[in-house]
């Protein structure tokens, strides 16, 4: 930009010699931390590729007949797409290859899979390899939700065993988390454990992820509620007097906007720049609500607070220190601005006391 604000004429461009990309980035934090040993940057240059490759099938998924349904269904009954498919298998070849995932989980596969070539790897990682598939035809954006253990010594080596109840941890105890939205452009979010979260942007020509959000915070409040309101009749008595609340407030106020795109990774990604509420509450159809614990709601909850929101979940217990009772565990998730969550908190609070 010039002084004035303008652009620079065509021609005399700026050109930024010196930019951030993912992996620069991580090289970054690495060298921040003397006893790294590198393994983890070598896992998320392996999460990395896979995000390039989903983003790069997604792109062309209707040219080259990707769109549609597999034929099949996944461990929590859902009707599997082409794209499941391919982005699961996609996953698991990247964390295999990578050579430092001991175990992954996945919302495709009902079983964890472990990499036993790999004994002495060092990571576990979960993931929703396509969040929001049903959005996939429409050409609505998707995404893939990660979130990233460290196993304990004790289990590694050619003689140990790890198995699912190695993983049936908090979300506290994950080292690091994020997603990528498969959007406009592919945008990729990560947070370490007590870090920053820091947003990049996929550059197509250059092939490269490159730090365009660094530092993101959401704002402390914001009119906007992100909820699919169809279940309503099935929710609880507060929880439709909380989304009444916001839709009908005191005298002289405005009422919230509503923004619903059925894709978690995206009304989540709108939500962390924009600020406002997200929620899929569990209700008497969905008892344990319907989004997963492991590699939905704890991956998100640890990009919320660390970008200086909350997360909880219906019984108003944060997010993240929820044990799963099993790797495909669900719940009820109330996720947003501090200030928008504690007006859920107030509304539970009101009513259940
Ligand atoms: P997935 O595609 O991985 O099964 O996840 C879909 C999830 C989530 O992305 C979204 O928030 C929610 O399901 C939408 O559910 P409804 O269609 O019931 O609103
Ligand atoms: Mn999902
Ligand atoms: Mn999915």
């Amino acid at each position: 930009m010039a002084a004035n604000g303008s652009a620079p004429p065509v021609g005399q461009e700026n050109i930024n010699t010196d930019i951030i990309t993912l992996t620069r980035f991580l090289t970054e934090e690495q060298n921040k931390v003397p006893e790294a040993t590198g393994d983890f940057t070598l896992l998320c240059h392996s999460l990395q590729f896979a995000f390039k490759s989903i983003a790069y099938y997604i792109r062309r998924a209707s040219l080259i007949n990707l769109t549609g349904l597999a034929g099949s269904s996944n461990t929590t009954g859902d009707d599997q797409k082409k794209l499941d498919v391919i982005g699961n298998d996609i996953f698991i070849s990247a964390m295999k290859g990578s050579g430092k995932c001991r175990i992954l989980v996945s919302e495709e596969e009902e079983d964890v899979i472990l990499f036993n070539e790999n004994p002495n790897a060092r990571y576990a990682v979960v993931c929703d390899p396509i969040d929001g598939s049903s959005n996939l035809d429409a050409g609505v954006s998707v995404g893939t939700i990660f979130g990233i253990f460290k196993l304990p010594d004790e289990v590694l080596g050619p003689n140990k065993t790890v198995s699912e109840k190695d993983l049936l941890r908090p979300g506290t105890e994950m080292v690091a988390s994020g997603f990528t939205m498969y959007g406009a452009s592919a945008q990729l979010v990560i947070t370490m454990r007590d870090g920053d979260v820091n947003g990049f942007t996929m550059e197509n020509s250059l092939g490269e992820f490159i730090l365009t959000h660094p530092n993101m915070k959401l704002p402390h409040e914001r009119a906007i509620y992100s909820v699919n309101e169809g279940n309503s009749s099935y929710w609880e008595d507060w929880t439709n007097a909380y989304f009444d609340s916001l839709k009908h407030p005191e005298e002289g106020k405005k009422p919230y906007s509503a923004r619903y795109i059925g894709s978690m990774v995206a009304d989540a990604y709108r939500t962390l720049l924009y600020g406002g509420i997200f929620a899929y509450p569990s209700d008497s159809k969905s008892v344990k609500g319907k989004l997963r614990i492991l590699y939905e709601c704890a991956p998100m909850a640890m990009l919320f607070e660390n970008a200086g929101g909350l997360a909880v979940n219906s019984q108003m217990e944060r997010l993240l220190e929820v044990v799963p009772e099993h790797i495909h565990d669900k719940s009820g998730v109330y996720l947003g601005s501090k200030g928008e969550v504690q007006k859920v908190i107030d509304m539970y609070n009101k009513h259940k006391k």
